[in-house]
């Protein structure tokens, strides 16, 4: 079992303060803290071997050139994927659903082709996808919705037709926290010849992902979110899609020869996708937050934070003034306190030293399914505690402090 005092203390970011209260972090769902082997990870990169990757013939890059390739397979192994050239490096998870995009949809979208959204959606897999049917003069359709804002296989065949190419859907959403049927998903869509791309920024930190029992066709996600460092995403994609798949940036590393008359030969995949020295600490530091993530084990962080999002949620479903919007999801818990606007709230949460998430949390489209513009928003993460639950809670009840920051 996870023993979460213990896990604690290996996070620096635990002991800080804010406003003379120790903090609670309850916004894991923007971005995780990390613990202090991820950060001695990078410092030793930085400090005892730094070398560019892929470059040099010397020691010292031999050395970053296998962390880092070392790292990709760490990746491969913890999602489940077949090998290594499955895994593409990039700067965040917006970052690979751009180059999906982009470097596939463009190339294989034509006009009057159909992309299946939702409106539980980040911007990140909406806008980019916006642009590319404006491009190709293909339609955007969305699923509807369940009465709880759950997509179901139901609602998503009704939507295919002949025309639909591709659907991007998340695999958690990041306000609601359903956890989507992506395995039902993609075994109806591909009877159809329909790619699947997954947002799974939400979902690969907290549960076991497996892409080939999935079988998705994309899986994009970000080390930031699963105690690794800024600036790093993965791209997961079938090898065949890959090879299909154009690169969106060009320069160094990715080519092995080029011409003056402009002729390009590019590297295999995933080289031709990392173009540029990449962000190589940021990409030691994934590594070695996955190696604290598997030895804590997967299956118990995801029992641990179900078990304490019930707790959370059975209490604050017994508070008059709060409306909670996802009592029964797996991720963040989307909730209001009645008559207060989410970042007066959360304003009011930082003073006690609580650290929650207000507004569209990017997620701009689900207007059209909340009735409120905007929410609270708390995500938690295994390092999280009952008792920080009990204190947010008794924050919570202070409906007439709520209301004195709104109307003061
Ligand atoms: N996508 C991150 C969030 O949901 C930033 O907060």
């Amino acid at each position: 079992m996870l023993d979460v005092e213990q896990v604690r203390k290996d996070f620096p970011m635990l002991s800080v303060s804010m406003h003379d209260h120790p903090l609670i972090y309850l916004d894991n769902g923007a971005t995780t803290l990390k613990p202090q082997s991820v950060i001695q990870a990078i410092c030793e990169y930085l400090s005892s071997y730094s070398a560019n990757a892929h470059r040099g013939d010397y020691d010292l890059s031999h050395r970053v050139d296998e962390t880092f390739e070392n790292v990709r397979q760490k990746v491969a192994n913890f999602i489940h994927a077949p090998k290594k050239e499955n895994i593409v490096f990039t700067y965040g998870a917006s970052d690979s659903l751009n180059l999906v995009a982009y470097g596939y949809g463009l190339t294989h979208l034509q006009e009057d082709d159909e992309i299946i959204l939702s409106f539980q959606e980040h911007a990140s897999n909406t806008l980019p996808w916006f642009d590319v049917s404006r491009q190709k003069g293909c339609r955007i359709q969305y699923v509807t919705l369940d009465q709880d804002g759950q997509i179901t296989l139901e609602h998503i065949k009704e939507t295919i037709n002949e025309h639909t190419k591709i659907i991007a859907i998340s695999h958690i959403s990041n306000v609601l926290g359903y956890l989507n049927p992506i395995k039902e998903i993609c075994q109806y869509a591909h009877q159809k010849g329909i790619i699947v791309v997954v947002d799974g920024a939400q979902s690969v930190p907290h549960m076991p992902v497996d892409v080939e029992e999935l079988d998705c066709d994309f899986l994009a996600f970000s080390a930031h979110k699963m105690c690794g460092p800024t600036g790093v995403g993965i791209l997961y994609g079938k090898l065949n899609l890959l090879e299909e798949t154009s690169p969106t940036r060009l320069g160094g590393g990715s080519n092995s020869r080029y011409y003056k008359d402009g002729q390009v030969t590019l590297k295999k995949v995933p080289a031709k996708f990392e173009a540029g020295t990449p962000n190589i600490e940021g990409v030691i530091g994934l590594g070695s937050a996955i190696d604290y993530l598997t030895q804590l084990s997967m299956k118990e962080i995801h029992e641990y934070e179900l078990s304490l999002r019930r707790y959370a949620v059975d209490q604050l479903l017994q508070l008059d003034n709060v409306i909670v919007y996802n009592p029964d999801a797996q991720g963040p818990i989307a909730f209001n306190i009645k008559g207060v606007f989410s970042q007066d709230a959360a304003s009011l949460f930082n003073t006690y030293g609580i650290a929650i998430r207000a507004g569209h949390h990017c997620a701009k489209l689900l207007d059209n399914y909340l009735e409120t513009n905007t929410t609270c928003r708390a995500s938690l993460y295994f390092y999280n505690t009952r008792e920080e639950i009990d204190q947010f809670i008794e924050i919570c009840k202070k409906g007439d402090d709520f209301l004195d920051a709104f109307f003061g």
